[in-house]
């Protein structure tokens, strides 16, 4: 069994972050999206993992190495441009051979692992097995129609009128069966070689395709919401741990983790909180469900449900929430709570005031 990662592509729904970063990256408890995914899918004995990247390879290399700091053997592929999920299959075929492997979206949140889907389809070997959870919204994703029976009637690509509340969530177990379904298939109509359509080409010709529930917690992080969501929900599982400096004159209140170098000054910070090495939090309060990445500098603050990536610092702003604030931005104030508000934000960033 080998893995395929997926951690190319656009990011345009993760702007503006996803223009000086790959969303892959996006922080999640100060660690990024796509270190789960290695560390899911070597939780299954895998350990030849491809990962298809696009034009942020640097990134992604500089941050993930070569495996061996994970115990695994990455081989990295290039995708000269985002030309779909199927197209990622085609050109990993040298890599893939005909060995059974697992293809996971790097974008993907599944902290309770997958080894029970790894089980499913090693019980039986079809020639797909994928991944289903019930969505209030599917329009977004791709859907798959079962049978009374659990089996696969059909799957369609993010369908304007969805047949069932049921997401291809992004993991799919495959054998070499799928490498005649992508040669076969059509770019669809956004011009891209759906895995969703490869899959649904095996159903049509009638071949063992099968799908499991997922019933755990699972999340797409490809938007800031989400991003959110997914980082309460991890957080929420945090441990306590204090490595670094905490005053007399602070107060920790529920887990919270301050990394080492860290340093906790006249504050209060309510848990579950991750702050991040070297980062300095001076008269403020943060917390709950917030991560402050590394070196960030968080000064006379209020800063609650939000996420500060490295180098970020806040200073006197009371009542930051819902907020993701990107590597080395500055969040301050002006003069008087009447001078007009000052900006420099750069393109595609939301800047939300109050009324
Ligand atoms: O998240 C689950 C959904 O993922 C499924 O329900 C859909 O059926 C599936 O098509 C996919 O939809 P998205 O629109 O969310 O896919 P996205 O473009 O975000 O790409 C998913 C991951 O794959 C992301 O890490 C980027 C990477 N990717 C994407 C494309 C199109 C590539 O590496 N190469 C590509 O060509």
């Amino acid at each position: 069994m080998k893995a395929l990662v997926l951690a190319g592509g656009s990011g345009t729904r993760l702007r503006p972050f996803s223009y000086s970063m790959p969303k892959q990256l996006i922080p999640i408890a100060n660690t990024p999206v796509l270190e789960y995914v290695l560390r899911n899918i070597l939780d299954l004995g895998v350990r030849e993992i491809g990962v298809v990247v696009g034009d942020r390879a640097p990134e992604i290399q500089g941050t993930i190495g070569d495996g061996s700091r994970f115990g695994a053997r990455l081989t990295y592929i290039r995708q000269e441009a985002p030309l779909g999920l199927a197209h990622t299959v085609a050109i990993a075929r040298d890599f893939l051979g005909d060995d059974d492997f697992v293809m996971y979206l790097g974008d993907n949140m599944l902290p309770e692992g997958i080894t029970q889907v790894a089980e499913e389809f090693a019980a039986h070997r079809p020639a797909a097995h994928v991944v289903v959870h019930k969505v209030a919204d599917p329009r977004a994703f791709g859907v798959a129609e079962l049978g009374p029976g659990g089996e696969v009637l059909r799957l369609v690509e993010k369908p304007e009128q969805p047949r069932s509340d049921l997401a291809l969530i992004g993991v799919y177990f495959f054998t070499a069966a799928i490498h005649e379904a992508v040669r076969a298939i059509e770019p669809s109509a956004r011009g891209e070689l759906e895995i969703t359509d490869a899959v649904q080409w095996l159903v049509a010709a009638g071949a063992d395709v099968r799908a499991g529930r997922y019933e755990g917690y699972w999340k797409d992080t490809g938007n800031v919401e989400d991003v959110l969501e997914c980082n309460q929900h991890v957080l929420s599982g945090l441990r306590h741990s204090v490595a670094g400096e905490v005053d007399g004159a602070s107060e920790l209140a529920g887990p919270v983790v301050v990394e080492a170098g860290a340093r906790i000054v006249r504050s209060r910070v309510e848990g579950p909180v991750i702050i991040g090495a070297g980062t300095v939090v001076e008269d403020s309060h943060i917390g709950p469900h917030t991560s402050v990445g590394r070196a960030c500098a968080i000064t006379g603050s209020r800063l609650g449900y939000s996420i500060a990536l490295d180098g970020a610092s806040v200073t006197g702003v009371q009542g930051l929430r819902s907020s993701v604030i990107g590597r080395s931005a500055s969040v301050g104030t002006t003069g008087q709570s009447t001078d007009p508000y000052r900006l420099v934000v750069g393109d595609h960033t939301r800047v939300e005031v109050a009324a």
